[in-house]
């Protein structure tokens, strides 16, 4: 009997899909009937989600990948296509934050936190994107952050990243459009992950308070997991078939008040 849901067979990639926002997509994702390939670094929880996806009947694969590195991007892409049999979707979500004062970052921090939120970007771009022009279809969805519309104190690297990001949505989904590949970002505010309760935790000790007041001045509430989910599970469907090289915001409207 063929899968029923959004995602009926869809052949999945999803970058940082062992914890956060990325282990909700990968479970929405799994019960809307795609098969999904997780990469993360979190070989524990990677698993463990694996194993949960797997006894209730869904098709997932966990791989131990660091995405920042070249070599272990395209050896994971290269096992993923052979055991999905191509890719329909590919959502890099992995991604990590530095709080710092521009001066007291060093060049290490930088080239790490680009690193890990861009060049990983690129690395998995350029792995499956072969294979999608070959299939003549394909849909990349790539997590940005309001951070990378809006600026904020101690997080110039962060901002950095997370414009570069949405540019490179832009350029992808110009110059593989002629394929039917589409390339879409997303731009949460802050979630109820371990990075974003990490994040506000550290900008608070390093006086920039990010507690329950600011949250509700600026975005109503903290955003929870399953509403990226959500949003992302919309951008990657067919619901979206002509919307590429656009970013959608989910931050119930704190951008808008900016
Ligand atoms: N949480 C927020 O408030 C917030 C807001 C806007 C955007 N984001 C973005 O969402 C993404 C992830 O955040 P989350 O909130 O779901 O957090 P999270 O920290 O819970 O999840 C991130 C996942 O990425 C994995 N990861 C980190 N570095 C990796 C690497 N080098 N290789 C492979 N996997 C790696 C982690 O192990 C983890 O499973 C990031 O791109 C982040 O910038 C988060």
């Amino acid at each position: 009997m063929s899968p029923a849901g959004r995602l009926a067979g869809e052949r999945v990639i999803l970058t940082g899909g062992a914890g956060g926002a990325g282990a909700a997509a990968a479970r929405l994702f799994a019960a809307e009937g795609a098969r999904l390939c997780i990469f993360d670094v979190d070989v524990e929880a990677g698993r463990a989600l694996v194993d949960e996806l797997v006894s209730v009947g869904h098709e997932a694969r966990f791989h131990h990948v660091d995405v920042s590195d070249g070599i272990q991007v395209g050896e994971a892409v290269a096992h993923a296509l052979q055991w999905l049999g191509g890719v329909d979707v590919l959502f890099n979500h992995a991604g990590t934050v530095i709080v710092r004062r521009l001066i007291d970052t060093s060049e290490e921090e930088w080239d790490r936190l680009m690193d890990v939120n861009v060049k990983s970007m690129f690395l998995t771009c350029r792995a499956v994107l072969p294979k999608m022009m070959q299939q003549g279809r394909g849909v990349i969805l790539n997590t940005s952050s309001i951070s990378g519309l809006t600026a904020s104190p101690l997080e110039s690297v962060y901002c950095t990243s997370k414009g570069a990001i949405l540019q490179l949505t832009r350029a992808i989904a110009v110059e593989y459009r002629g394929y039917g590949i589409r390339c879409n970002a997303i731009c949460p505010g802050f979630i109820r992950t371990p990075h974003g309760l990490r994040e506000m935790d550290e900008l608070t000790h390093a006086g920039e308070p990010v507690g329950e007041a600011e949250i509700r001045a600026a975005q109503g509430r903290l955003c929870e997991p399953e509403e990226v989910a959500r949003a992302a599970l919309s951008l990657v469907s067919a619901d979206m078939a002509f919307v590429s090289g656009a970013h959608l915001v989910v931050d119930n409207a704190w951008q808008a008040a900016t």
